[in-house]
């Protein structure tokens, strides 16, 4: 329960949650952290706080640092409980500890408390003196809530960005060198396919908005911090943001009696006849958080589910749903799938990649019942033309 000075006087004093597996439906294998930070100054402030059941371990790592009833400042960036959740247990320590967050931040938690304290509203440009440093505002509304804000220290070049570069991991490293680049950006790339790919255009505004700041560490309220590959997840989250994709395909789909499954190993055939990487993800060994990493990158998303019950199997419904509030733009839709009678899973399939507003160029790929090997090599052929 160490705190852990990531700055002279700036503390990283979190909550390791060790065991979460759901965060609102993003399986969270690694777990999380909830991050905090502690800047010591003539006046002491403590940037976000934890989630409800990580307040003691917070508590405990603030102590060692400061008497925490001494705090003259929480600086809640985002209303979300996972970072605001521990506010009222820490004003019941610090009771004349002035809350500062965004106009809408004021309104969420007001909302969430049900109780009028101690708030200070700021917006961008706005800044708070702590003695030799300030703390200076940005507001980064829909990223990735109305009420985001991200908090810059310029003395010490530290960005505090909130949920933006977030990772769901629980780990004893804190950094991402210590961490390593891979695994960071993987799950920085989950995170982002989760939780922030629908606000592209906020994002490139907030991008926007900090790319003048001096920056050497960027320290999010979940996972690493970014120390050594600044350059490297800023640029990530440039391409995210713009829905640049990869030429890579994703095929996702739901089988019954293998006959969808058929399908969707003939298409990948083709994806790497084409040298075009493929991955396969059948929803029953997958969860949809990890697709929507997949298709993060893949300009082809091609989804197959059988005809159940005049529609599509539910797992398929699911995912579709997920991706559709997801949001992800620029991609190309492939349907398929087999059926007995009626067939009708894959048109209400098309009609959602189209409501997506993915151009779907092959249409009516259905098979009956057990498609042969003549109709599945007619299946390859239309692919073949579709993604010439
Ligand atoms: Fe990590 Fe939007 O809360």
């Amino acid at each position: 329960m160490k705190p852990l000075e990531i700055k002279k006087g700036v503390y990283w004093v979190g909550g390791i949650d060790w065991d979460l597996r759901n965060f609102h439906g993003y399986s969270t294998q690694m777990g999380s952290t909830y991050n905090a930070y502690l800047i010591v100054d003539k006046k002491i402030a403590l940037v976000d706080t934890v989630k409800h059941y990580k307040f003691d371990e917070m508590l405990e790592r603030i102590k060692q640092v400061i008497d925490p009833s001494k705090i003259d400042y929480i600086i809640s960036n985002h209303t979300e409980m996972d970072h605001s959740g521990s506010i009222l247990d820490m004003l019941d320590i610090a009771k004349n500890a002035v809350i500062v967050c965004s106009p809408n931040g004021e309104k969420g938690l007001k909302k969430h408390f049900k109780k009028d304290l101690n708030f200070k509203a700021v917006n961008t440009g706005d800044s708070i003196n702590l003695g030799k440093r300030n703390l200076n505002f940005v507001l980064i509304q829909m990223v990735h809530w109305p009420d985001s804000m991200a908090t810059y220290v310029p003395e010490e070049k530290l960005l505090l960005p909130n949920d933006a570069f977030g990772q769901h991991i629980a780990s004893t490293e804190r950094f991402d060198d210590e961490f390593g680049w891979d695994r960071v950006k993987n799950e920085a790339a989950k995170y982002y396919a989760n939780i922030v790919l629908p606000f592209g255009v906020q994002v490139n505004k907030a991008l926007e908005a900090v790319s003048g700041l001096d920056i050497d560490m960027i320290a999010p309220s979940h996972g690493l911090m970014w120390r050594s590959n600044i350059k490297d997840i800023i640029g990530c989250y440039k391409k995210w943001a713009n829905n640049a994709c990869d030429k890579k395909a994703v095929i996702v789909y739901d089988t019954m009696w293998h006959s969808t499954e058929s399908m969707a190993y003939a298409i990948k055939d083709v994806f790497e006849e084409k040298d075009i990487p493929c991955e396969i993800r059948n929803l029953q060994a997958s969860h949809i958080s990890d697709v929507m990493t997949s298709v993060l990158e893949a300009k082809y998303v091609c989804v197959g589910s059988p005809t159940l019950n005049n529609g599509m199997l539910p797992s398929v419904s699911a995912f579709l749903t997920y991706m559709k509030g997801l949001a992800p733009k620029n991609r190309i839709g492939i349907a398929f799938g087999s059926y007995g009678w009626g067939g009708q899973s894959v048109s209400d399939i098309e009609n959602i990649l189209e409501a997506c507003k993915f151009e779907v160029p092959v249409k009516g790929l259905k098979a009956q019942w057990v498609p042969d090997e003549k109709e599945l090599f007619e299946l390859k052929n239309k692919i073949k033309e579709a993604i010439k």
